[in-house]
């Protein structure tokens, strides 16, 4: 997969200021507010933020913070302990269901952000505002990758120099947390449901994550949830963990969630940009 695209689209989301429509609170959609959770290391403006634009283009009123970034450093976010997020994302939870008017929200989250969606409406008091959850390859069970640092210089701010120092200076919680046996799996693994009563949870995955690995580690087996590997619907998509966020495949699997048009048929894209 070109990392050059890649590359290339984290550039184009440094320097993006915020796409048109997103982030606003006049927006009008008859489905529920938007939700996006980023992943480790990165922020609302970027990692996400093109899902979000598009589906913004799609009828959908959506909304972005960063979260778990330190003080002093807003350009890297998710790094704070995954229990010292979740307090955050849930506060935002409430003030989009505040500001909208609206009942509920649906999440979308993306790596430690999918985590984040699982664990936030378990722990924070917060299922009731949450109708359907979209989760993108969450290390739900915990990874076997060794060393998430790499994702906060994967998703991040492009100058490792700044990462390096943050890290430096206020250590990854949320990498140990997330790692194995790390304090946020055992508990979101702590033998209640993960999933709550009214949460509709699909988790989105790829066969070729190389970071949530093993990728099924990312399946939640409880009644109701809906476990998906891209590739059972664009078997050629060779996607891999960043790459996920810049999958068209991946964004119109997200659509289906929101629409609940799990069916729904789209032409898959053969090498959607990222891997
Ligand atoms: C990246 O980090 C530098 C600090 O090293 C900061 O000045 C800059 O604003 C950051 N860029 C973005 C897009 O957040
Ligand atoms: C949050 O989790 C960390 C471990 O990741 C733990 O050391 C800390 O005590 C926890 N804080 C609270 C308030 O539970």
């Amino acid at each position: 997969m070109p990392s050059i695209t890649k590359l290339a689209l984290t550039a184009l989301a440094a320097t993006t200021t915020l796409a048109t429509g997103i982030n606003d609170f006049n927006c009008k959609s008859d489905s529920n507010p938007v939700v996006f959770l980023h992943g480790l290391g990165a922020t609302y403006y970027e990692d996400i933020n093109f899902l979000q634009s598009w589906l913004q283009t799609k009828g959908h009123c959506t909304y972005a913070q960063t979260y778990g970034a330190y003080d002093g450093f807003p350009f890297l976010g998710g790094l704070k302990h995954i229990n010292e997020s979740a307090p955050e994302i849930a506060a935002y939870i409430k003030e989009i269901v505040a500001k909208t008017g609206k009942s509920k929200v649906d999440l979308v989250g993306h790596s430690e952000g999918a985590f984040q969606s699982l664990y936030v409406p378990k722990f924070e008091g917060v299922a009731h505002l949450i109708d359907k959850i979209a989760a993108i390859a969450p290390p739900t069970h915990s990874t076997s990758f060794g060393n998430l640092y790499d994702l906060a210089y994967l998703l991040g701010n492009t100058s490792r120099q700044a990462v390096g120092d943050v890290l430096d200076l206020f250590g990854c919680g949320a990498c140990n947390d997330l790692g194995p046996d790390g304090a946020a799996v055992l508990r979101l693994n702590d033998g209640e449901p993960i999933v709550q009563p009214g949460n509709k949870v699909t988790i989105i995955a790829s066969k070729y994550d190389e970071m949530v690995t093993p990728p099924e580690t990312s399946f939640v087996h409880e009644d109701g949830v809906v476990n998906r590997w891209i590739q059972d619907t664009c078997p050629f998509d060779p996607v891999g963990h960043i790459g996920e966020a810049y999958d068209l495949n991946v964004w119109n699997l997200v659509l289906n969630v929101l629409n609940e048009t799990p069916d729904r048929k789209f032409v898959c894209l053969l090498g959607s940009p990222g891997k």
